[in-house]
């Protein structure tokens, strides 16, 4: 039997790294892997699991030999932080490529031009979509709501006003996850809940009102579907990324995982609302996601990268991060979203370098 091949975008990252893991474990060569700065460590990831080709828009490599080894793997994992390889994921898509994808605002920029490979060669890999993939897939038409699980982040036990006085670093003490910065604060203002609403809405196509988020803390439920009966089907494991990022290169073929099962015997669910008004990211989102207006749910993206770099500098406090996230949405609305992906993806970069002239 040969050896399955996989080319990983965004190797060095937290799901890349993880993506190397799975690899391994299901017996995979890698063929081709890419990197953004971090050159010296994609040099080594190379020479370590023996990777035929290696690219970065940072460095001096073959682009041809890069997209040609691409091409010739079995599947294609999306790690990127970045969403200047839509163009090549597009094509890789259209040419019956398994594509999983696990970059949230690839798939919200590109939405209408992923459409066509829904239920077919393209995988979510983000844990709750994976799980809501799994659940839904045999029934597709009887699906009346969707609910993705949030653990409530580093600040859950806290007040708004409590929060306000914390340092921005507090927020990166995630209690469940260990991940980059930018989704670990993302998690603790729960604008990471709402972008996956957002994801969820382009993925599966379900109306925003049947898409729904309740607060987990245990995380172990990470979706529930509920079909037009009111029977609830939940998708349950230990939180981990393995098993999503397993699932979607293995689907619908499972596989002995990495992951120990949850012991049944013991383990305790708690579910309940979420504050809303503390979490005025999540509020925002929800906002946006009731529109059903894409270039919002783009602007939102946009808006959220920024004022989670305010915060971090501690320019503006936690409280504050709704008000010019909105200020910024508002400001940008004007503008028209390109249709060609090479135009979108630079439409994307403008805005953004729009949106930092936006002050509170
Ligand atoms: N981490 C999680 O648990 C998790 C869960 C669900 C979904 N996601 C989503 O998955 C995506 C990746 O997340 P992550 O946490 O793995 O991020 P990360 O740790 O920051 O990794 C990002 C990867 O993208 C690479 N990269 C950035 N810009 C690039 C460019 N222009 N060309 C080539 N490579 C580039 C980085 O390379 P360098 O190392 O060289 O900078 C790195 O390998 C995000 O959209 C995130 O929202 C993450």
């Amino acid at each position: 039997v040969s050896r399955c091949k996989l080319a990983i975008l965004g190797i060095t990252g937290s799901i890349g790294s993880q993506t190397v893991q799975v690899a391994q474990h299901l017996g995979c060569d890698i063929v081709a892997a890419s990197a953004g700065r971090r050159i010296e460590k994609l040099q080594s990831l190379k020479d370590v699991l023996g990777i035929d080709v290696i690219y970065s828009p940072y460095g001096n490599f073959d682009r041809k030999a890069f997209e040609e080894a691409v091409y010739s793997a079995d599947a294609i994992m999306v790690a990127l932080s970045d969403v200047s390889e839509m163009p090549l994921v597009l094509k890789l898509l259209e040419s019956g490529k398994r594509v999983a994808i696990a970059t949230k605002e690839m798939l919200i920029l590109g939405h209408d031009l992923f459409a066509p490979y829904r239920w077919k060669n393209l995988y979510p890999v983000d844990s709750e979509h994976a799980t809501v993939y799994i659940l839904m897939r045999p029934y597709v038409p009887l699906v009346k709501e969707i609910y993705l699980t949030a653990s409530g982040g580093a600040f859950r036990d806290l007040s708004l006003q409590e929060i306000d006085n914390l340092s921005p670093k507090d927020a990166l003490k995630h209690p469940v996850w260990s991940m980059g910065y930018k989704i670990t604060v993302d998690s603790a203002t729960l604008a990471n809940k709402g972008i996956e609403l957002l994801e969820a809405r382009v993925l599966f196509d379900i109306p925003p009102s049947k898409l729904k988020a309740v607060m987990h803390r245990e995380v172990i439920v990470h979706a529930m579907v509920v079909l037009h009966d009111n029977f609830t089907l939940m998708g349950a494991y230990k939180p981990s990324m393995l098993l999503p990022i397993q699932f979607s290169l293995t689907y619908p073929n499972l596989k002995a995982s990495l992951l120990k099962s949850v012991n049944w015997h013991e383990q305790t669910l708690h579910f309940q609302d979420i504050p809303i008004d503390k979490y005025g990211m999540y509020k925002l989102a929800i906002d946006v996601l009731k529109t059903d207006d894409k270039k919002l749910y783009m602007l939102y993206l946009i808006a959220d990268d920024i004022v989670v770099e305010r915060y971090m500098k501690e320019e503006i406090k936690f409280s504050q991060m709704p008000v010019l996230a909105e200020k910024i949405i508002n400001t940008l609305s004007d503008s028209d979203i390109p249709t060609y992906p090479e135009d979108r993806v630079e439409w994307y970069r403008q805005m953004k370098e729009r949106a930092k002239e936006v002050a509170i």
